[in-house]
């Protein structure tokens, strides 16, 4: 089976064609324009700029993409419904639609959450075997969700708050660290000290597993204000000097630690076959290896998967492999009643 993905949920426009052959999923084009460069100089995204980029960029690569005229050679059309900026998710639906009526192709509605958890099955190696129980962060999201099969989610925790990529790009922000947060803050954590800054661990004593992050987020903020560099915190020649790095150190720290040692419960709870890692934040690499080492050492027989490092943040590979679960259910949706849901649970 061959199926169009198409995202268009946020900042990135993404088309994509997967292919599944003898139960592998091989990306056959993966295309993608990112509208960072735009968006930096705000230190965040604007929705209306958002979506007339997308309305920009969506043409442009159906050709890079070289997706046939007629539609040969494609079973199925996915695209993201949702959650996202609704004016960003309506330029992919509404393309979908197009697409789709023209084409008479059958049409997959896909919601975002779940393409991220589907950038897994992308990953060489076994496949996760369920019960699995996924930690997703991105930068809207911080879930831990429990998945008995494809498509059915049950949500174990999330944050109360702020998600953790939205702590990363406020953190950044406040450091005066370009856009998005979590490439830049990371970057300039490798060269600091993580034990630096005693930032707290907020939500490890609660019973449940749910997260918070703004008051991490304030604690940075604080810190800075209270120091006496604060002032020099991007150094004159334009780069961020030691006590930058130690703050981005000491707070990714902070948060990775969170991350884990609530999956870790989460796990002694739930006692699932196999741990997911997804969602933008996934491309940290200390979150990463931490979560891997220590699943692996505390739980050797569960196994441990994420996304390829291409795949963490958002494309539409993972919508086409989410789509393609969805279409071999039958589970496709009339072209003409869908709408974009900014609020799409999943
Ligand atoms: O999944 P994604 O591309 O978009 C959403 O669905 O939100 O995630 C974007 C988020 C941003 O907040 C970005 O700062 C964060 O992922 N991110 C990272 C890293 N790369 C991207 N956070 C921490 N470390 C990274 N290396
Ligand atoms: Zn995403």
């Amino acid at each position: 089976m061959r199926v169009l993905g198409i995202e268009s949920s946020c900042d990135e426009t993404a088309l994509a064609i997967v292919e599944k052959n003898n139960g592998r999923f091989l990306v056959v084009k993966n295309v993608v324009a990112s509208q960072i460069a735009l968006h930096s100089k705000y230190g965040g995204v604007v929705p209306e700029i958002a979506a007339r980029s997308h309305v920009d960029a969506i043409f442009p690569l159906l050709k890079e993409a070289g997706i046939p005229h007629d539609g040969y050679g494609i079973d199925a059309i996915a695209v993201t419904v949702g959650p996202g900026l609704v004016p960003a998710l309506r330029v992919g639906v509404e393309l979908a639609k197009a697409l789709a009526w023209c084409w008479e192709k059958p049409l997959v509605a896909v919601n975002h959450l779940e393409g991220h958890l589907s950038s897994v099955w992308l990953a060489e190696g076994e496949f996760p075997k369920f019960p699995a129980l996924a930690l997703l962060v991105s930068g809207g999201h911080t879930e831990l969700i429990l998945m008995c099969e494809h498509g059915t989610y049950e949500l174990a925790g999330m944050t109360r708050d702020d998600a953790v990529g939205e702590a990363f790009d406020k953190v950044a922000k406040l450091l005066g660290l370009p856009y998005p947060g979590g490439p830049s803050v990371s970057h300039e954590a490798e060269k600091g000290n993580p034990e630096a800054v005693a930032f707290p661990r907020p939500m490890l004593k609660s019973r449940d597993f749910d997260f918070s992050f703004s008051g991490l987020k304030t604690a940075v903020a604080v810190y800075c204000r209270e120091s006496a560099r604060t002032t020099n915190i991007v150094q004159s020649g334009g780069h961020p000097g030691t006590f930058v790095q130690d703050i981005c150190a000491s707070f990714q720290q902070a948060v990775v630690d969170v991350l884990v040692l609530k999956t870790l419960a989460a796990i002694e709870r739930f006692a699932p076959a196999s741990v997911l890692l997804a969602g933008g934040v996934s491309a940290n690499t200390l979150l990463r290896c931490t979560l891997q080492n220590t699943v692996a050492k505390a739980y050797p027989d569960i196994s441990f998967h994420i996304p390829p490092l291409e795949y963490t943040t958002d494309n539409a590979a993972m919508i086409a492999v989410a789509g393609i679960f969805r279409a071999e259910k039958k589970d496709f949706t009339d072209p003409l009643r869908l709408v974009a849901d900014p609020n799409l649970a999943l």
